[in-house]
C-alpha cells in the first residue's frame, strides 16, 4: 500500500479549458504525478475516452496503479520518460490523441521523499533522479558535484538555475570536496549557507533554491527531455488535438513558446502564458510561478486563426483611443 498523494495539482481547471476532454476522447497525460489531472481527464472523457498517464517516479506509478481497477481497460499506466511520448503512444494506442497535457517539474511528493534527495530541508543522499528513467547514465547530483570541473558547475549553476553567486558556489564546492566527499542533501545546502554572504536574496528563498534547482534540472536533463516531449506530444495529436504545457520556469516556457511559434502544425490558443488565478496562489502557493501554454495542431499551411489578436489589439486601440 503507498501512501496518499500530498500534491496539489495547479490550473486544473485552466487546463481542462484549454484541452476540452470530451466523451470517447483520447487523452495523454505526460506527467502523472499525484494523478488529479488524469482524474479529471478520465471523469471527462468517460465512459468510453481512454487516458494513458506517463511518469518516471515509481512512487508516483505505483499509486496510480493501486486506483487503476475502478478505470477498467480505459486508463493506461505506462512508466516511461515524456521523451519517448511518441514512441510509447504508438505501442499503446494513442498514436492518435485528442489532447496531450505535460505538466512540468517535481510534485510535493517527491520533494518531501528523502530518497530521491531533491529538497535541501529534507536529509537524504545527494541523488536527484526522479526515477530510473529520468536519465540513461545513471547520473547524479553528487558525481556532479564531487566530479565535475568548477567551470562545468558554475555554467549549470548559471544557466538552469540563473544563480548569481555561481562562481562563488562552484568554488566553494570545489574547495570542500577537496577534503571531504559531498554525500547528503545538509552537507551541500550548508556549504552554501556558508559561502554566500548574509543578505543574499534578503531571506526570501534559501540561499541552496537557485543551485538545487539546477542540480535536479541537470541530473534529469529537463530540458533536453522537453524539447523531445514537444515534438513528439506534437506527433501523437490529432489534428484539431491541443497540446497543453504547464512550466515552472522561464527556461521552461521559453523552450514551450519558442516550439509552438516555430512549429507550422501548432496554432497558439495562449498568445501570452495564461496564469494562476489570485484564489488559486493563496491557497497553494506553489502555484504562483505557473504558466501555462496551449496550441491546436492544424495542418501544415493551413491559415492559422490570427483574428482573437486582432481583436485583442482593438480593443486595446479602443481603450487608448
Ligand atoms: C508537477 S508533477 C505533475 C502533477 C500532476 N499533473 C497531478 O495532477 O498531480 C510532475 C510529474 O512529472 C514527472 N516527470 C518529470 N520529468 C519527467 C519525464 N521526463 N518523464 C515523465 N515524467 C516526468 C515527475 O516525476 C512528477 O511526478
Amino acid at each position: 500500500m503507498t501512501s496518499d498523494t500530498i500534491h496539489k495539482a495547479v490550473m486544473t481547471g485552466e487546463a481542462m479549458d484549454a484541452l476540452k476532454p470530451h466523451p470517447g476522447g483520447i487523452y495523454i497525460d505526460a506527467t502523472l504525478g499525484g494523478g488529479t489531472h488524469t482524474a479529471e481527464l478520465l471523469e471527462r472523457s468517460g465512459p468510453e475516452g481512454r487516458v494513458m498517464s506517463l511518469d518516471v517516479d515509481p512512487v508516483a506509478l505505483a499509486r496510480a496503479r493501486e486506483r487503476s481497477k475502478e478505470y477498467g481497460g480505459r486508463w493506461k499506466i505506462v512508466e516511461s520518460n515524456f521523451r519517448d511520448i511518441a514512441k510509447v503512444a504508438k505501442e499503446n494506442g494513442f498514436g492518435q490523441a485528442d489532447g496531450v497535457l505535460i505538466d512540468l517539474g517535481l510534485s510535493s511528493d517527491e520533494l518531501v521523499d528523502p530518497a530521491k534527495g531533491l529538497s535541501f530541508q529534507v536529509p537524504g543522499p545527494l541523488d536527484m533522479r526522479l526515477g530510473p528513467r529520468a536519465n540513461e547514465s545513471g547520473l547524479t547530483a553528487a558525481e556532479i558535484v564531487n566530479s565535475w570541473r568548477q567551470e562545468e558547475i558554475e555554467k549549470i549553476l548559471r544557466e538552469f538555475g540563473e544563480e548569481k553567486m555561481a562562481r562563488k558556489i562552484a568554488e566553494a564546492i570545489v574547495r570542500f570536496r577537496k577534503t571531504q566527499r559531498i554525500v547528503t542533501t545538509i552537507d551541500l545546502s550548508e556549504l552554501i549557507s556558508s559561502t554566500v554572504p548574509r543578505y543574499y536574496d534578503r531571506g526570501r528563498i534559501h540561499p541552496a533554491t537557485r543551485t538545487f534547482q539546477a542540480l535536479r534540472i541537470a541530473v534529469n536533463d529537463e530540458l533536453g527531455a522537453l524539447q523531445s516531449a514537444l515534438d513528439g506530444a506534437t506527433s501523437v495529436l490529432k489534428y484539431g488535438g491541443v497540446l497543453c504545457v504547464i512550466s515552472f520556469h522561464s527556461l521552461e516556457d521559453r523552450i514551450a513558446k519558442n516550439f509552438i511559434r516555430a512549429n507550422n502544425e501548432l496554432e497558439a490558443l495562449t498568445k501570452k502564458p495564461q496564469a494562476p488565478s489570485a484564489q488559486e496562489i493563496k491557497e497553494n502557493p506553489r502555484s504562483r510561478s505557473a504558466k501555462l501554454r496551449a496550441a491546436k495542431k492544424v495542418k501544415d499551411g493551413e491559415p492559422k486563426n490570427t483574428n482573437k489578436y486582432v481583436k485583442l489589439i482593438r480593443n486595446i486601440d479602443d481603450q487608448t483611443a
